[in-house]
């Protein structure tokens, strides 16, 4: 998807997203905002955007645009599926929001911890000696904050320069700074997803709620391992590891501030606050803490919400008082990033049936049936991020996200390239499209040989063998290339993938169970994270990885944990809501109860 902002706002941006989801939230989740009040369900009539290209028009378009305007591309952003590359033109805010569109579909009214008011204050004189303090706090007294050393050391100076007329900043209850003039409109926030492969930073507006700017790059973390127990355990074998695991956390997060803050043109000092959003261990490494613990058990952490962490504790060169909010984790693995997950779906305020899977290599459940909400974790093993499949590779260029089986094989290639591998999304397709057309069986394994040509005439000629191993292949790149040049899905490849979908099916089965409920009873499956959201929900359902149900009821999340993490940074009410989480999920352990594995052996087929 293709979003071109007014160039007066910012450069044309290009984004990708997972295919159905609509404009608005694509905008939003990358930083790009566009105006509403009713929190993208199409009832403000606020989102318009132009789209270049045919695009369907709805009953709620025709209610807002003129026929010239709807013949010109002019469209309801939330109404609008990217279902296809498009080409947007977002015009800039015209209303100053008193609320932000967050997460999936959440409306956060602004209420940020960082607050700014600006003061003009009685000069001294021999009759009020009064100390500048107690001056400037006399003048914020419903606020009540708690001055601290920076401003007091600042004070006096501000305030004779800038003749008594100044702007006392509070984070929380903390009166941090003190700054010349009227500086009330300038407040920024960094939101992080800190994720074990990827980190994502938003820069946020406080004063507007909206997203300034957004970087994304690979965990610098990535040469101790690809995933949490591979760090936990570099910790253990040699103890200068801890520090320097420390150490590529903080230069990954305090890149990606440099990168928001350049791009848009924000003083890093004009950032007051830092929520982080990850996992049990990325959380305790970037802050130094010895992880393992959290790799042995009985799986303790050191605590499930660090407290006053200060941004330059980890690496961040922001506003010297900036705070960093953590965001609270059930279990070692369940963590901050789940809990934010929760938030940004609004887990706990949803009277549905609702299930929550983050698919990874630690694929973190949750179902809520409204009333009470379980979480667990899964171990799914590498599969999904390329790890363990014989042309596995990351959803990067050149990966081939969406598989089509018919008279042909229809390849969707991330960056429009030559493939070079599969990413996870390309297995499950890959995986369910074989499945689909009868090439493989309900057990998993491929047709005998000869079969092949009668179930599947034009595609017979793919089943082949490298070795001993019989393989599929999905790409040749000419003519004649023998399957070691080819990208092909193996026997062994389909195996792994039903190793990881079962102990994730076990695990929400399971989890269904201790509700009284039954697949049919599920009303949304929500699949987030990098991997869940942008796995095809038929192909989802075929595999079994989530309920066989209407493929409309499965909905790709986006990236929640970062939008949990700009909604604590907006609401003090809804870090609150994180907070009462901890109280309201039970966490389900899974891996001693005596039925696993047997449950774990009836989900590995693809049920016919
Ligand atoms: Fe309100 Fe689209 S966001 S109508």
């Amino acid at each position: 998807t293709v979003l071109d902002p007014d160039p007066e706002r910012t450069t044309q941006r290009e984004v990708r997203v997972p295919p159905g989801v609509p404009v608005f939230d694509a905008a939003s989740w990358n930083g790009i905002a566009i105006d509403s009040t009713c929190g993208g369900h199409g009832t403000c009539h606020k989102c318009k955007v132009r789209v270049e290209g045919s695009t369907p028009i709805t009953r709620h378009d025709v209610k807002t645009f003129t026929r010239e305007q709807l013949d010109d591309g002019w469209r309801l952003a939330c109404l609008v599926q990217a279902t296809r590359d498009l080409a947007v033109d977002v015009p800039p805010l015209t209303t100053r929001p008193k609320a932000a569109t967050v997460g999936v579909g959440r409306q956060v009214i602004l209420r940020p911890a960082v607050q700014k008011r600006y003061v003009e204050l009685d000069e001294p004189s021999l009759a009020d000696q009064r100390p500048d303090i107690d001056r400037l706090l006399a003048a914020i007294d419903d606020l009540e904050p708690v001055p601290d050393l920076h401003v007091l050391r600042r004070l006096p100076t501000v305030l004779r320069a800038a003749d008594f007329k100044v702007t006392a900043v509070i984070v929380d209850e903390a009166l941090v700074d003190v700054e010349p003039g009227d500086t009330t409109d300038v407040r920024y926030a960094i939101a992080y997803d800190l994720g074990t492969t990827t980190v994502v930073a938003t820069l946020l507006d406080l004063a507007l709620g909206t997203p300034v700017a957004v970087a994304s790059m690979l965990n610098k973390q990535q040469p101790f391992g690809g995933d949490v127990i591979t760090r936990i355990s570099a910790t253990m074998m040699d103890p200068e590891t801890l520090p320097r695991l420390q150490q590529a956390a903080s230069a990954t997060l305090a890149e990606l501030a440099a990168q928001v803050c350049a791009e848009g043109e924000v003083d890093p000092r004009h950032v007051y606050e830092v929520a982080v959003a990850g996992n049990a261990t990325m959380t305790a490494l970037v802050l130094g803490i010895d992880p393992e613990p959290l790799g042995v058990a009985p799986f303790v952490m050191a605590t499930s919400q660090p407290a006053a962490v200060l941004a330059t504790d980890v690496g961040l060169d922001l506003h010297p008082r900036a705070r960093v909010a953590f965001f609270p984790a059930l279990g070692a693995y369940v963590g901050g990033d789940i809990v934010a997950g929760m938030l940004a779906t609004g887990m706990d305020r949803d009277k549905r049936v609702r299930l929550f899977i983050d698919v990874g290599t630690n694929c973190e459940i949750v179902v809520s049936d409204g009333d009470r909400i379980l979480s667990t974790a899964a171990p799914a093993g590498p599969a999904f991020e390329g790890g363990a499949i014989k042309c596995g590779m990351r959803a990067a260029d050149g990966a081939i996200e969406v598989v089509r089986l018919g008279d042909d094989v229809q390849l969707g290639v991330i960056g429009d390239v030559e493939p070079k591998g599969l990413c996870g999304s390309g297995l499950v397709d890959a995986v369910a499209e074989l499945a689909k057309v009868g090439l493989l069986d309900g057990t998993g394994r491929f047709v005998p040989d000869a079969q092949a040509p009668t179930i599947a005439p034009a595609l017979a000629d793919r089943l082949t063998r490298i070795g001993e191993e019989r393989v599929f292949v999905l790409h040749r790149p000419h003519a004649d290339a023998p399957p070691e040049e080819c990208v092909v899905l193996s026997q062994r490849d389909v195996r792994e993938l039903q190793f990881a979908k079962a102990a994730i099916s076990t695990g929400w089965t399971l989890l269904l169970e201790e509700l009284g409920l039954e697949h049919k009873d599920v009303q949304q499956v929500l699949m987030a994270g990098s991997f869940g959201s942008y796995i095809s929900p038929a192909s989802a359902v075929r595999i079994g990885l989530v309920p066989k149900l209407p493929v409309l009821r499965i909905v790709s999340a986006g990236n929640v944990a970062g939008e949990g993490a700009k909604m604590a940074l907006l609401s003090i009410r809804e870090r609150a809501g994180a907070e009462a989480l901890l109280e309201e999920v039970t966490y389900v352990e899974l891996s001693d109860r005596a039925d696993f594995n047997d449950r774990f052996v009836e989900q590995l087929g693809f049920g016919g």
